[in-house]
């Protein structure tokens, strides 16, 4: 008996371990502790929670999709990697339907499946998609479907978003095109690896051992992208090394070209403009000269050679030292058109840059690309875009919007957004970009009365224009979680979701990437979501707040440096934006002092000029007013200012408090990474309120309002500070 009780005994107790082992993994797998360091970005595809995943199998049980193109190949991939992930278990690949629940994959050229369906695709264009639950050879199933491979590429991945932000499946009846042709990023990443204002580490691009050595992280970028509509890159800094058009490195971009490819993206290159002495070996670049034109000629057919689906070139000439057409006194017109007529045989486009400023101060810097480029609407070529950063000074925390928009409706006008947090606390601060976005994308230019918003001029329907485009200068980065922290990928994630819709409210995207990323615990989604939206604000307090801009320290534009008057030229100098002397604060830019006011639309004009009428968020950017100005609070201006100040610090230590109520919720890594970066964020908000306060007070000689503590240190201690080795310093 005792023996052959043993052999069950054992038995018992093996699947006791086996059951205790399985209870371990799935706890590790079910709950959110699980280590994570970010590098699955928001395609995790962690198993959903039970009685999702069991409702959604039944609505993914075979997968019928072709592999006859290499985007066909990775839709299926992706599908079958993703379905597997959330649900546990991915479909069966299939030919043919042959139970209820198959998803049919495919245009109408690419699947007789889909073709026999006759559906209606006419206004989806190329890159739009259509997701329908179906009867097919009387099965219910679901259709993704477009009128090209890449079409369909997204609609996979907008099935599996659904999916892992906790949508159902089944009944699903959508359409979705992007509003706008040229998604893009814009790499400033240089050839010797470094990246200029980058925050992630080095650059992801590993010229040294390209072409020949392509890692998979050159994949996941391109998933990552296409996942959220980005259609492409340009890969090198806008101030560019002139030998990335030589033969060498052309092959090395082809290397990269041919990875993107699958997943719709496209390479652009940023070019200088010199770049035929450089590298033709020519005497000039005067772009009216024919051997120059016919160098460009020559180089574009040698790129197409290597490239059929080139995308085109970037350009920042005549811009902070940048060579361009106006060394040869020719208009910006003439050099992005001699480009233009290069590429224009193979399909290619001209982003022209209007970040453009006279290389010795002068009048306002911020009129200077207007008054350069106003002049010019209506005379680029068909194939060349205008690339308007949002604000008419440099991605400030806050800035009204640039006034080229709405100003010159023959000119094709693209949005330049910057991802990476140059001005905003660099990888650290956790500052989501969306509202930002949102709030320069809704506003309204007045172009053609009421609702002309630039998200109109940037999707072309304001003054019908077919190219349209948007660019973010990536945050993209070497490190394991590309871009410096957890919440920054939230900012690469809002730019593409807006690019693809520019109408798309922050929240819901912020949402959308919450879920995607930290799951779909309520309990988690909602303090996270409400703490993104707040950040931005909480950033503009405690740096720049009431319309002040560009007060952070020279050249490396890390941490505040109110006082700093020095340099080489006045108008990189905090002392030039903020104009603050003993009598008040803020650049009069009325019609008494630079009129940049009159560069918007008259009724837009009106407003900022008007004290009465200004919100406060830019009364600083327009007015110099007395630091007893009363504002709307009641409160005098500087009790004001200071009241912004400290609030921006007590809205990141709450944002502390939301983060801590989560541990427990997040796993650990990702918790402790956001935890430890939130302290340091309050530490340095402290620091700009501080530095900020006691400069201005040394100014002012006012007493600080009731209540609010002083600086912790006397302003010569932040004077003190300097920080030689920061993170993507460049010279401007
Ligand atoms: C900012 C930034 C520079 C960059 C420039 C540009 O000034 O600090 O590093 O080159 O913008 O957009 O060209």
């Amino acid at each position: 008996m005792a023996l052959r009780a043993e052999p069950a005994r054992r038995a018992t107790g093996l699947r006791r371990l086996l059951a205790g082992l399985l209870m371990l993994v799935a706890g590790l797998g079910a709950g959110h502790a699980r280590a994570e360091d970010g590098h699955d970005l928001w395609l995790r595809y962690r198993p959903l929670p039970a009685a999702q995943a069991d409702a959604a199998r039944g609505h993914a049980t075979q997968l019928v999709a072709g592999t006859a193109s290499a985007t066909q190949a990775v839709t299926r991939a992706e599908l079958l990697r993703g379905l597997g992930g959330l649900l546990g278990h991915a479909p069966v690949p299939a030919d043919a339907v042959s139970r209820d629940g198959a998803i049919v994959v495919g245009t109408p050229a690419s699947s007789p499946l889909v073709a026999g369906l006759h559906l209606d695709l006419h206004d989806l264009g190329r890159e739009g998609y259509l997701i329908r639950s179906v009867v097919l050879d009387g099965h219910p199933a679901t259709v993704i479907a477009g009128n090209d491979d890449i079409g369909v590429l997204y609609g996979a991945f907008g099935l599996l978003r659904r999916l892992q932000t906790g949508q159902p499946i089944d009944r699903l009846d959508l359409r979705e095109r992007p509003r706008v042709q040229l998604r893009v990023l814009d790499h400033w990443d240089n050839l010797d690896g470094s990246v200029e204002r980058g925050y992630a580490g080095a650059s992801i691009w590993d010229w040294w051992r390209l072409p020949d050595y392509l890692p998979p992280r050159y994949t996941d970028y391109a998933r990552a992208n296409a996942s959220i509509g980005i259609n492409g890159t340009v890969l090198n800094n806008v101030n560019a090394d002139p030998l990335i058009l030589s033969h060498a490195y052309l092959e090395k971009v082809a290397a990269l070209a041919g990875v993107f490819r699958p997943y719709g993206i496209r390479v652009y290159l940023s070019v200088r403009f010199s770049a035929p002495i450089e590298v033709g070996g020519l005497k000039t670049a005067d772009p009216l000269d024919p051997q120059v034109q016919r160098w460009w000629r020559g180089k574009a057919d040698e790129i197409y050679r290597l490239i059929p689906d080139f995308g085109g070139f970037l350009v920042k000439a005549n811009s902070e030292g940048q060579p361009g057409p106006q060394d040869y006194h020719r208009s910006h017109a003439d050099g992005a058109n001699m480009l233009a007529a290069a590429l224009a045989p193979h399909g290619g486009v001209v982003m022209w840059r209007a970040f453009v400023y006279a290389n010795k101060p002068g009048e306002d810097r911020i009129k200077q690309a207007y008054g350069e480029f106003k002049p010019l609407d209506g005379k680029f070529a068909a194939n060349v875009l205008l690339q308007v950063k949002n604000g008419p000074l440099d991605f400030q925390p806050r800035e009204p919007f640039n006034p080229l928009f709405g100003a010159m409706p023959k000119t094709q006008l693209m949005m330049e957004f910057q991802i990476t947090k140059e001005y905003l606390g660099f990888a650290t601060h956790l500052v989501y970009l969306g509202p930002l976005y949102q709030e320069a994308l809704a506003a309204d230019t007045m172009e053609h009365g009421k609702g002309s918003t630039v998200a109109k001029v940037v999707d072309g329907t304001l003054d019908g224009h077919a190219l349209t485009g948007m660019a973010g200068v990536a945050n993209i980065g070497a490190d394991r979680d590309w871009c410096g922290s957890v919440f920054n990928q939230a900012n690469w994630y809002v730019f593409g979701r807006l690019a693809w819709d520019p109408t798309l409210s922050a929240r819901a995207i912020a949402e959308e990437w919450t879920r995607m990323t930290f799951g779909n615990d309520e309990a988690v989604v909602r303090p996270v979501v409400d703490m993104m939206m707040g950040s931005r604000e909480a950033a503009v307090d405690y740096m720049t707040p009431l319309g002040l801009a560009h007060l952070m320290g020279h050249g490396h534009h890390y941490g505040p440096e109110p006082w700093d008057a020095s340099g080489p030229r006045a108008d990189w100098t905090p002392v030039y934006f903020h104009r603050a002397d003993k009598g008040g604060i803020g650049f009069d830019r009325t019609a008494s002092g630079s009129d940049a006011v009159a560069q918007y639309a008259p009724p837009v004009a009106n407003e900022f000029a008007s004290l009465r009428q200004i919100p406060d968020e830019y009364l600083l950017w327009f007015h110099h007013v007395p630091w007893s100005y009363r504002m709307r609070s009641g409160r005098t201006l500087w009790d004001e200012l200071v009241r912004h100040y400290t609030q921006g610090v007590e809205d990141v230590a709450r944002m502390r408090e939301t983060w801590a109520g989560l541990k427990g919720h997040i796993d650990d890594e990702r918790y402790r990474q956001v935890a430890t970066f939130l302290a340091i964020q309050q530490r340095e908000a402290q620091w700009w309120r501080d530095a900020c306060i006691a400069y201005f007070q040394s100014i002012n000689g006012l007493p600080l309002p009731a209540g609010y503590a002083p600086p912790a240190h006397p302003l010569k201690y932040y004077q003190s500070l300097s920080f030689k080795y920061v993170p993507g310093y460049s010279a401007w």
